[in-house]
C-alpha cells in the first residue's frame, strides 16, 4: 500500500502566519504538523509516502524530511499547483501508485490513541473498496459526515451538511483499493471547482464498498486547520508528552520501533540534535533499546 499526505491547500484562512511558510509546517507544540500525520503512515506499516504539496512549499517539505532514508522509509514529492480538491491527490498521484492500494492523510490532521496501530493494520488487511474513520464530534456541519444504522453499516455520507443526519465525522484519512484512481478521474469537479473526498466516498458507498470505522470517545482526533485548532492540538500534545514523558508523532522513535532503521540510527539522528530535548530523548530511546 502507498501513503499520500496531502499537505497543500492556500493557506490564505491563516494569513499572515502562512505569508512566508506552509500550514503543515507550523509548530504543534514541539514538531512541524506534518509530523503527525506522516506518522500515522508510518504506523499503519507504510514505508512509500508520496507527499504531495503547492509548488511554494514543497522546497522546505524536501529539506524538513528528505527522501526518508534516514526514518527507512522512501519518500517522493509531487506538486499540486492548485488547490482543486483533495481527491486531485489520486490524479497526481496515479503514476505513483501504480496498482496497489492507498491510503491518503490530510496534512493537518491529528490521530493519537491506545490501539491506533493495531486498528490501521487491521484496516489494511481487511481492505475491500473504502475505509474511513469516524469521530464523534459536537459541530457536525464542518465536516463530512457518515451515518451508520444498526448493524454498523455506511448508509449516507454527506459534506458538510446544514442539517447533519449524525455526529460522526469522517476524518481525513482514508484507505482506497486501485479503483480510486478511476473513480478520481470520472469526477465532476463541485461548484467551487474543486474534486471532493466526498464525491469519491459516496461512489464507493453506492458500490456498497464504503465502510466506517468507528474510532471512540477514548480516541482523539483534531484537524489543526484553524488558529484555536492548532494551539488546541499544541496543548494536547504538550499535556500528553509532558504527564508520560513520551513523544506523539516521533518519527524517529516510530521508526526504530518498527524495525525500520537501528538503535545506532535512531541515537545518530537525537545526537544531530542534541540541544534539543527532542533529540536527547531519541538519544534515550536508542539506549533503552540498544
Ligand atoms: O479534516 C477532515 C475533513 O477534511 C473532512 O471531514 C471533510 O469531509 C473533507 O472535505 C475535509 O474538509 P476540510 O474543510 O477540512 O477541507 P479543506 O478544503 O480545508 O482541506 C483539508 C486539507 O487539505 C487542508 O489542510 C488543505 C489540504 N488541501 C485541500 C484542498 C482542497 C490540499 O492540499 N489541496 C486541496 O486542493
Amino acid at each position: 500500500m502507498k501513503g499520500i499526505v496531502l499537505a497543500g491547500g492556500s493557506g490564505t484562512r491563516m494569513y499572515p502566519l502562512t505569508l512566508a511558510t506552509s500550514k503543515q509546517l507550523l509548530a504543534i507544540y514541539d514538531k512541524p504538523m506534518v509530523y503527525y500525520p506522516l506518522s500515522v503512515l508510518m504506523l499503519a506499516g507504510m514505508r512509500d509516502i508520496l507527499v504531495i504539496s503547492t509548488p511554494d512549499s514543497l522546497p522546505a517539505l524536501r529539506n524538513l524530511l528528505g527522501d526518508g532514508s534516514h526514518l527507512g522509509l522512501d519518500i517522493s514529492y509531487a506538486e499540486q499547483a492548485e488547490p482543486r480538491g483533495i481527491a486531485e491527490a489520486f490524479i497526481i498521484g496515479a503514476d505513483y501508485i501504480g496498482n496497489d492500494q492507498t491510503a491518503l492523510i490530510l496534512g493537518d490532521n491529528v490521530f493519537h490513541g491506545a490501539g491506533f496501530p493495531r486498528i490501521l493494520r487491521a484496516c489494511r488487511t481487511r481492505l475491500n473498496g473504502c475505509t474511513m474513520f469516524g469521530y464523534p464530534v459536537s459541530d457536525p456541519e464542518r465536516y463530512g459526515i457518515g451515518e451508520v444504522d444498526g448493524s454498523g453499516a455506511l448508509v449516507s455520507i454527506e459534506e458538510k451538511p446544514l442539517r447533519p443526519r449524525s455526529n460522526d465525522a469522517i476524518t481525513g484519512l482514508y484507505f482506497y483499493d486501485n479503483d480510486v484512481v478511476e473513480i478520481a478521474r470520472d469526477l465532476t469537479p463541485s461548484p467551487r471547482g474543486e474534486l471532493e473526498i466526498t464525491d469519491v466516498n459516496q461512489t464507493y458507498l453506492k458500490q456498497g464498498r464504503a465502510h466506517l470505522v468507528r474510532l471512540g470517545r477514548g480516541f482523539t482526533w483534531l484537524d489543526a486547520g484553524t488558529h484555536d485548532s492548532i494551539l488546541a492540538a499544541s496543548q494536547y500534545v504538550q499535556v500528553i508528552e509532558k504527564r508520560q514523558g513520551v513523544r506523539v508523532a516521533c518519527l524517529e522513535e516510530i521508526a526504530v520501533r518498527m524495525g525500520y532503521i537501528d538503535a545506532d540510527a535512531c541515537h545518530r539522528l537525537g545526537a544531530g540534535m542534541k540541544n534539543s530535548e527532542y533529540g536527547q530523548y531519541l538519544m534515550e530511546i536508542a539506549q533503552s533499546l540498544g
